[in-house]
C-alpha cells in the first residue's frame, strides 16, 4: 500500500502509529497529566490521534475533548476508547474538526497540541487562525500548550536525507516483525516547510514484505517565529522549555510554550 495520501493524516499508516516503541514517544504523558491536574477543568486536545495523550488523561478522571482531522486515526481512537471502562469513555468526546478554525461549544481550562502536531499546519495564517480559535476556546487564564521540534541548527542542505534512516524496529502482537524508516525529502526555506516520506514495512515469516507508506509536510519553527505568533493571537508567554522535564528552551530536542489567555 503507499501511492497518493494527503499529507499528515496517516492515511495508510494511523493502524501502525501507536506501535513506536521510543521512550520519547511516550515521555510526555505525565508532563500533560500534570498540565491538566494544574488546570482544574475541561481539556482539549488539538490533533488528538489515536488518542496516545487523550485516552490516559480520561483514564486519570479529567473530562477531554479531542478534535482531529484524519477519519484514520480517530477510527484508532474509537476503537481504543471503546475497550475502556465506561465511566471512561463518558469522560471523552472527540469530534472530526480542523485545529485551523474548529467550533466546540464548551470553554476550557488548557488546550495543548502535543508531538508537533501544531506543525501540520503548513502556512503562518492556518497557524494563526488556530491559535486565535484556541485563545476564543479558553476561560480567563486558561492556558495553552504548544510543543514543536527544535532544529539542532539553522535549517540548510544537511537536513535533507541521502538514503533512508531506520527510525525502529519493533515486534507486533502476531509475531511479525515491523520497521520504520523515514526520508527526508526536501525543505524549502521560504515557506519554512519540510516534507517526509514515512515507510512502514512488516515482515511476516516467508512471506513477502507488505509496505504502508505516508507523507509530512511540516513547518519549522526557528527564532522568535512562534513567540511572535502566540503574541499576536493574545497570548502571553509564561514558559519555555527545551523538554518535557523542564530542561532550558536551547538544550532539548523540543520547544515547548506555555502560554495563558
Ligand atoms: C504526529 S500526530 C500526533 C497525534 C497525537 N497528538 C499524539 O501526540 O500522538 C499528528 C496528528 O495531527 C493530525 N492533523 C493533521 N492536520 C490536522 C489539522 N489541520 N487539524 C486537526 N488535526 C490534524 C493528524 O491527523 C495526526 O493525528
Amino acid at each position: 500500500m503507499g501511492g497518493d495520501c494527503v499529507a499528515n493524516l496517516y492515511e495508510n499508516t494511523a493502524f501502525l502509529y501507536d506501535r513506536d516503541p521510543r521512550i520519547p514517544f511516550s515521555m510526555d504523558i505525565p508532563f500533560y497529566v500534570k498540565q491538566a491536574e494544574k488546570a482544574k477543568g475541561p481539556v482539549l486536545e488539538l490533533a488528538c490521534g489515536t488518542g496516545r495523550v487523550l485516552l490516559p488523561l480520561a483514564q486519570q478522571g479529567f473530562q477531554v475533548w479531542g478534535i482531529d482531522l484524519s477519519e484514520a486515526m480517530l477510527t484508532e481512537l474509537e476503537r481504543k476508547k471503546n475497550g475502556l471502562p465506561v465511566d471512561v469513555q463518558q469522560r471523552i468526546h472527540v469530534s472530526r474538526q480542523s485545529m485551523c478554525d474548529f467550533s466546540i461549544r464548551q470553554q476550557f481550562s488548557l488546550i495543548f497540541a502535543a508531538f508537533r502536531s501544531f506543525q501540520a499546519l503548513s502556512t503562518e495564517d492556518e497557524a494563526l487562525s488556530c491559535l486565535k480559535t484556541c485563545y476564543r476556546h479558553l476561560h480567563v487564564g486558561g492556558r495553552l500548550l504548544i510543543n514543536v521540534f527544535r532544529l539542532s541548527k539553522p535549517m540548510g542542505d544537511w537536513w535533507q536525507s541521502k538514503e533512508e534512516k531506520l527510525d525502529f524496529e519493533t515486534m507486533l502482537p502476531g509475531g511479525e516483525i515491523m520497521t520504520r524508516h523515514s526520508f527526508n525529502k526536501s525543505f524549502d526555506p521560504i515557506l519554512r516547510l519540510l516534507e517526509v516520506d514515512l515507510i512502514y514495512r512488516i515482515q511476516h515469516k516467508e512471506k513477502p514484505v507488505k509496505e504502508h507508506r505516508d507523507k509530512l509536510r511540516l513547518r519549522y519553527y526557528e527564532g522568535d517565529d512562534l513567540r511572535t505568533l502566540l503574541r499576536d493571537a493574545g497570548f502571553t508567554i509564561e514558559a519555555e522549555y527545551g523538554g518535557y522535564a523542564g530542561q532550558p528552551i536551547d538544550q532539548g530536542n523540543e520547544l515547548l510554550f506555555i502560554c495563558h489567555k
